[in-house]
């Protein structure tokens, strides 16, 4: 399973690039704002120094709605650097410009997605990667790691090639959880991905350990 950090903040990237645990970035236009970035120069320079931190994908989202918006600004951002993928919101003219976008070998993340019906219509539009929002069903007491099990068996159906992108993560449960299923990629805020980490038994054990060191 990939491990994507969910932010646009370089400090945060960099910790988990040096953990050697990091195979992605995804970003969003609110992940953007909390960073404090304007315009779009600022904002297409920021995705480049993202980029220089890590080796894999970097998801660059989209602000238009409207299809020639889309697929002019995705162009632009696929422009930046060959790791950008282009980040589509799940309505009728992010999918059409989905599959426009696979046409031309440029990377896609469908975000955005909350049932299974949207899932099959991201992998049949050929989104390299499919966003369901599981920390956001929960919020509305909805299983959303239910919704990972339907696409995995789906996409498993029918050999979709989508990569199954389990977005909205909010623990670390929610991490091994989406592990057990089979998601192909987890994107998720710095803390939940360093309280893997945690474990009393290994403090205490390590306590000891140091201690009894001192006896050698
Ligand atoms: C996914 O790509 C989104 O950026 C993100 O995971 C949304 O998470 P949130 O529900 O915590 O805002």
């Amino acid at each position: 399973m990939k491990f994507f950090i969910d932010t646009a903040d370089l400090e945060q990237i960099k910790k988990a690039q040096e953990l050697g645990v990091l195979d992605g970035v995804t970003t969003n236009p609110s992940i953007m704002a909390k960073v404090g970035i304007t315009g779009k120069e600022n904002i297409h320079a920021h995705y480049k120094a993202i980029c220089n931190i890590v080796d894999g994908d970097v998801s660059a989202e989209v602000l238009s709605t409207d299809y020639e918006g889309i697929i002019r600004e995705g162009e632009e951002l696929a422009k930046i650097d060959k790791q950008i993928t282009v980040k589509v919101p799940m309505i009728y003219d992010g999918v059409r410009a989905i599959k426009y976008f696979s046409s031309k070998g440029i990377k896609t993340n469908c975000t955005l997605v909350f049932s299974s019906g949207q899932a099959i219509l991201a992998a049949k539009a050929g989104a390299t990667y499919v966003s369901p929002f599981i920390g956001r069903l929960d919020d509305i007491s909805t299983d959303g790691l239910n919704l990972i099990e339907e696409i995995r068996t789906i996409y498993d159906n029918y050999g979709y090639k989508t990569e199954i992108l389990a977005a909205s993560i909010r623990s670390p449960m929610h991490i091994i959880n989406c592990a057990k299923i089979g998601a192909d990629v987890i994107t998720s805020p710095l803390a939940p991905i360093l309280n893997l980490l945690k474990h009393p038994l290994t403090d205490n054990g390590l306590a000891q350990f140091i201690e009894d060191a001192k006896k050698l």
